[in-house]
Protein backbone atom coordinates (compact mmCIF):
# COMPACT_ATOMS: atom_id res chain seq x y z
CA UNK A 1 0.00 0.00 0.00
CA UNK A 2 1.06 3.88 -1.36
CA UNK A 3 1.53 5.97 1.67
CA UNK A 4 -0.84 8.12 0.27
CA UNK A 5 -3.75 5.21 0.15
CA UNK A 6 -3.28 4.56 3.49
CA UNK A 7 -3.75 8.09 4.70
CA UNK A 8 -7.10 7.98 2.58
CA UNK A 9 -8.15 5.18 4.51
CA UNK A 10 -7.68 6.16 7.75
CA UNK A 11 -8.65 9.83 7.08
CA UNK A 12 -12.54 9.96 7.14
CA UNK A 13 -12.49 13.98 5.85
CA UNK A 14 -9.97 16.59 5.75
CA UNK A 15 -10.91 20.23 5.91
CA UNK A 16 -7.78 22.23 4.54
CA UNK A 17 -7.69 26.15 4.73
CA UNK A 18 -11.59 26.21 4.12
CA UNK A 19 -13.57 29.44 4.72
CA UNK A 20 -16.50 30.19 3.54
CA UNK A 21 -17.93 33.88 3.29
CA UNK A 22 -21.47 34.94 2.76
CA UNK A 23 -20.70 38.67 1.86
CA UNK A 24 -18.69 40.55 4.57
CA UNK A 25 -19.77 37.63 6.91
CA UNK A 26 -17.04 34.75 7.53
CA UNK A 27 -19.03 32.03 8.26
CA UNK A 28 -15.86 29.48 8.44
CA UNK A 29 -12.42 31.31 8.84
CA UNK A 30 -9.50 29.28 7.50
CA UNK A 31 -10.64 25.97 9.18
CA UNK A 32 -8.10 23.37 8.86
CA UNK A 33 -9.01 20.16 11.06
CA UNK A 34 -8.89 16.17 9.52
CA UNK A 35 -11.72 13.90 10.84
CA UNK A 36 -10.10 10.18 11.42
CA UNK A 37 -11.83 6.88 10.35
CA UNK A 38 -14.19 5.51 12.96
CA UNK A 39 -13.96 8.47 15.56
CA UNK A 40 -17.20 10.43 16.88
CA UNK A 41 -16.49 13.94 17.08
CA UNK A 42 -18.79 16.42 18.35
CA UNK A 43 -18.62 20.44 17.72
CA UNK A 44 -19.87 23.03 20.31
CA UNK A 45 -19.75 26.61 19.68
CA UNK A 46 -22.10 29.74 20.04
CA UNK A 47 -25.22 30.64 17.99
CA UNK A 48 -23.51 31.85 14.76
CA UNK A 49 -20.25 30.62 15.40
CA UNK A 50 -20.11 28.10 12.36
CA UNK A 51 -21.23 25.34 12.99
CA UNK A 52 -23.75 24.20 10.62
CA UNK A 53 -21.51 26.31 7.86
CA UNK A 54 -18.81 23.48 9.18
CA UNK A 55 -21.08 20.52 8.41
CA UNK A 56 -22.26 21.82 5.48
CA UNK A 57 -18.98 22.32 3.99
CA UNK A 58 -17.28 19.38 5.11
CA UNK A 59 -19.99 17.66 3.62
CA UNK A 60 -20.33 18.72 0.27
CA UNK A 61 -24.03 20.59 0.88
CA UNK A 62 -21.88 23.61 0.19
CA UNK A 63 -18.67 24.48 -1.67
CA UNK A 64 -16.26 26.53 0.29
CA UNK A 65 -15.00 30.36 -0.84
CA UNK A 66 -11.64 28.89 -0.85
CA UNK A 67 -9.65 25.63 0.28
CA UNK A 68 -9.88 22.21 0.32
CA UNK A 69 -12.22 19.27 1.48
CA UNK A 70 -11.29 15.72 1.03
CA UNK A 71 -13.66 12.73 1.67
CA UNK A 72 -11.72 9.10 1.73
CA UNK A 73 -9.37 10.54 -0.22
CA UNK A 74 -11.67 11.99 -2.85
CA UNK A 75 -11.23 16.01 -3.68
CA UNK A 76 -14.72 17.07 -3.40
CA UNK A 77 -13.58 20.68 -5.26
CA UNK A 78 -12.95 18.58 -8.58
CA UNK A 79 -16.27 16.72 -8.53
CA UNK A 80 -19.12 18.60 -10.85
CA UNK A 81 -22.53 19.09 -9.46
CA UNK A 82 -23.54 15.11 -10.51
CA UNK A 83 -21.03 13.83 -9.00
CA UNK A 84 -21.09 15.78 -6.33
CA UNK A 85 -24.80 14.54 -5.37
CA UNK A 86 -24.15 11.17 -5.86
CA UNK A 87 -21.30 10.91 -3.87
CA UNK A 88 -23.42 12.99 -1.30
CA UNK A 89 -26.19 9.96 -1.63
CA UNK A 90 -23.88 7.09 -1.56
CA UNK A 91 -20.85 8.22 0.97
CA UNK A 92 -22.55 10.38 3.51
CA UNK A 93 -25.48 10.42 5.67
CA UNK A 94 -26.44 13.96 6.85
CA UNK A 95 -28.96 14.30 9.89
CA UNK A 96 -30.83 17.84 10.18
CA UNK A 97 -32.49 19.52 12.83
CA UNK A 98 -35.76 20.03 11.25
CA UNK A 99 -35.93 16.15 10.17
CA UNK A 100 -36.27 17.13 6.66
CA UNK A 101 -38.79 13.83 6.27
CA UNK A 102 -41.34 13.47 2.81
CA UNK A 103 -44.77 13.91 4.40
CA UNK A 104 -46.55 11.89 1.59
CA UNK A 105 -44.47 8.73 2.03
CA UNK A 106 -44.34 6.75 4.95
CA UNK A 107 -41.28 5.85 7.26
CA UNK A 108 -40.29 2.71 5.18
CA UNK A 109 -40.04 4.72 2.14
CA UNK A 110 -38.75 7.59 3.86
CA UNK A 111 -36.08 5.40 5.22
CA UNK A 112 -35.09 4.00 1.55
CA UNK A 113 -35.20 7.69 -0.22
CA UNK A 114 -31.57 7.45 -0.38
CA UNK A 115 -31.29 4.15 -1.88
CA UNK A 116 -34.09 4.46 -4.28
CA UNK A 117 -32.89 7.91 -5.54
CA UNK A 118 -29.48 6.03 -6.48
CA UNK A 119 -31.38 3.36 -7.93
CA UNK A 120 -31.00 0.72 -5.49
CA UNK A 121 -33.14 -1.89 -3.72
CA UNK A 122 -32.34 -1.92 0.48
CA UNK A 123 -31.21 -4.82 1.75
CA UNK A 124 -33.78 -6.28 3.48
CA UNK A 125 -31.09 -7.57 6.50
CA UNK A 126 -29.88 -4.19 6.91
CA UNK A 127 -33.24 -2.51 6.64
CA UNK A 128 -34.79 -4.70 9.43
CA UNK A 129 -31.31 -3.88 11.23
CA UNK A 130 -31.67 -0.27 10.93
CA UNK A 131 -35.19 -0.36 11.68
CA UNK A 132 -34.67 -2.18 14.92
CA UNK A 133 -31.76 0.15 16.32
CA UNK A 134 -33.86 2.91 15.93
CA UNK A 135 -37.31 1.08 17.23
CA UNK A 136 -39.54 1.73 14.67
CA UNK A 137 -40.76 -1.77 13.49
CA UNK A 138 -44.21 -1.22 13.95
CA UNK A 139 -44.33 2.54 12.38
CA UNK A 140 -42.78 1.59 9.12
CA UNK A 141 -46.84 1.87 7.79
CA UNK A 142 -47.36 5.62 9.05
CA UNK A 143 -46.61 8.85 7.69
CA UNK A 144 -44.37 11.67 9.20
CA UNK A 145 -47.51 13.51 10.86
CA UNK A 146 -48.64 10.31 11.94
CA UNK A 147 -45.08 9.69 14.06
CA UNK A 148 -44.21 12.31 17.58
CA UNK A 149 -41.28 14.54 17.20
CA UNK A 150 -38.66 12.08 18.68
CA UNK A 151 -39.86 9.10 16.57
CA UNK A 152 -39.15 11.68 12.96
CA UNK A 153 -36.06 12.45 14.01
CA UNK A 154 -35.24 8.56 14.93
CA UNK A 155 -36.14 8.05 11.12
CA UNK A 156 -34.14 10.69 9.96
CA UNK A 157 -31.65 8.88 11.23
CA UNK A 158 -32.47 5.85 10.27
CA UNK A 159 -32.29 7.11 6.77
CA UNK A 160 -28.88 8.14 7.10
CA UNK A 161 -27.66 4.86 8.05
CA UNK A 162 -29.37 3.67 5.77
CA UNK A 163 -26.91 3.72 2.96
CA UNK A 164 -23.89 2.60 5.55
CA UNK A 165 -22.03 5.87 4.78
CA UNK A 166 -18.72 6.34 5.68
CA UNK A 167 -19.28 9.27 7.18
CA UNK A 168 -22.86 10.58 9.14
CA UNK A 169 -22.97 14.35 10.00
CA UNK A 170 -26.09 15.46 12.01
CA UNK A 171 -26.72 19.02 12.97
CA UNK A 172 -27.95 19.29 16.53
CA UNK A 173 -30.18 15.69 16.15
CA UNK A 174 -30.92 16.09 19.74
CA UNK A 175 -32.47 19.59 20.00
CA UNK A 176 -35.67 18.83 20.04
CA UNK A 177 -36.13 15.47 22.11
CA UNK A 178 -36.51 14.78 25.41
CA UNK A 179 -33.79 13.20 27.51
CA UNK A 180 -34.65 9.53 26.63
CA UNK A 181 -35.18 9.71 22.85
CA UNK A 182 -32.04 11.86 22.97
CA UNK A 183 -29.94 9.37 24.67
CA UNK A 184 -31.57 7.04 22.15
CA UNK A 185 -30.43 8.78 19.03
CA UNK A 186 -27.13 9.31 20.40
CA UNK A 187 -26.52 5.58 21.19
CA UNK A 188 -27.49 4.86 17.63
CA UNK A 189 -24.77 7.40 16.13
CA UNK A 190 -22.29 6.02 18.96
CA UNK A 191 -22.91 2.51 17.71
CA UNK A 192 -22.59 3.69 13.94
CA UNK A 193 -18.92 4.15 15.11
CA UNK A 194 -18.69 1.41 17.25
CA UNK A 195 -20.65 -1.30 15.57
CA UNK A 196 -19.44 -0.04 12.16
CA UNK A 197 -16.81 1.88 11.98
CA UNK A 198 -18.85 4.65 10.67
CA UNK A 199 -17.33 8.39 11.24
CA UNK A 200 -19.83 10.35 12.89
CA UNK A 201 -19.67 14.10 13.67
CA UNK A 202 -22.51 15.56 15.49
CA UNK A 203 -23.25 19.33 16.02
CA UNK A 204 -24.49 19.97 19.92
CA UNK A 205 -24.99 22.36 22.67
CA UNK A 206 -25.78 20.17 25.34
CA UNK A 207 -22.41 18.86 27.29
CA UNK A 208 -23.92 15.15 28.28
CA UNK A 209 -24.02 14.36 24.24
CA UNK A 210 -20.72 16.20 23.81
CA UNK A 211 -19.22 13.55 26.47
CA UNK A 212 -20.18 10.85 24.79
CA UNK A 213 -17.83 11.49 21.60
CA UNK A 214 -14.39 10.85 21.49
CA UNK A 215 -13.68 14.57 21.12
CA UNK A 216 -14.85 17.57 21.22
CA UNK A 217 -14.47 20.89 18.58
CA UNK A 218 -15.12 24.10 20.00
CA UNK A 219 -15.77 26.66 17.32
CA UNK A 220 -15.75 30.62 17.89
CA UNK A 221 -16.39 33.15 15.26
CA UNK A 222 -15.80 31.03 12.04
CA UNK A 223 -12.40 29.41 13.39
CA UNK A 224 -11.61 26.01 15.83
CA UNK A 225 -10.34 27.22 18.80
CA UNK A 226 -9.91 24.30 21.04
CA UNK A 227 -10.27 20.74 21.13
CA UNK A 228 -11.09 18.92 24.06
CA UNK A 229 -10.49 14.49 24.17
CA UNK A 230 -11.81 11.91 25.41
CA UNK A 231 -14.27 14.72 27.06
CA UNK A 232 -15.83 14.53 30.90
CA UNK A 233 -19.02 16.40 31.52
CA UNK A 234 -17.22 18.76 33.30
CA UNK A 235 -14.04 19.35 31.31
CA UNK A 236 -17.02 20.08 28.36
CA UNK A 237 -18.23 22.27 30.22
CA UNK A 238 -15.33 24.25 31.72
CA UNK A 239 -14.43 24.75 28.02
CA UNK A 240 -17.63 26.03 27.34
CA UNK A 241 -17.42 28.59 30.18
CA UNK A 242 -14.69 30.14 28.78
CA UNK A 243 -15.10 30.10 25.09
N1 LIG B 1 -26.85 31.42 3.72
C1 LIG B 1 -26.32 32.38 4.49
N2 LIG B 1 -26.28 33.66 4.09
C2 LIG B 1 -25.73 34.63 4.85
N3 LIG B 1 -25.18 34.41 6.06
C3 LIG B 1 -25.19 33.15 6.53
C4 LIG B 1 -25.76 32.08 5.79
N4 LIG B 1 -25.61 30.93 6.51
C5 LIG B 1 -25.00 31.30 7.64
N5 LIG B 1 -24.73 32.61 7.67
C6 LIG B 1 -24.04 33.35 8.74
O1 LIG B 1 -22.82 32.67 9.01
C7 LIG B 1 -22.58 32.63 10.41
C8 LIG B 1 -22.46 31.19 10.88
O2 LIG B 1 -23.73 30.56 10.74
P1 LIG B 1 -23.99 29.05 11.14
O3 LIG B 1 -25.36 28.71 10.71
O4 LIG B 1 -22.89 28.22 10.61
O5 LIG B 1 -23.88 29.13 12.73
P2 LIG B 1 -24.14 28.01 13.83
O6 LIG B 1 -22.90 27.93 14.65
O7 LIG B 1 -24.62 26.78 13.19
O8 LIG B 1 -25.28 28.67 14.73
P3 LIG B 1 -26.57 27.99 15.49
O9 LIG B 1 -26.00 27.41 16.77
O10 LIG B 1 -27.42 29.18 15.77
O11 LIG B 1 -27.18 26.99 14.59
C9 LIG B 1 -23.70 33.43 11.06
O12 LIG B 1 -23.28 34.74 11.25
C10 LIG B 1 -24.82 33.37 10.03
O13 LIG B 1 -25.66 34.48 10.11
MG1 LIG C 1 -26.47 25.74 13.22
Amino acid sequence: MTTMTAEATAVAVRLESVTKAYGAVRALDDVTWTFPRGGFTAVMGPSGSGKSTFLHCASGLERPSTGAVRIGGTDLGRLGEAKLTRLRRERIGFVFQAFNLVPSMDVEQNITLPLRLGGTEPDPAWLDEVVRRVGLADRLRHRPAELSGGQQQRAAVARALITRPEVVFADEPTGALDPRTAREVLRLLREAADLTGQTVVLVTHDPLAAATADSVLFLSGGRIVDEVRDPSVAAVMNRWETL
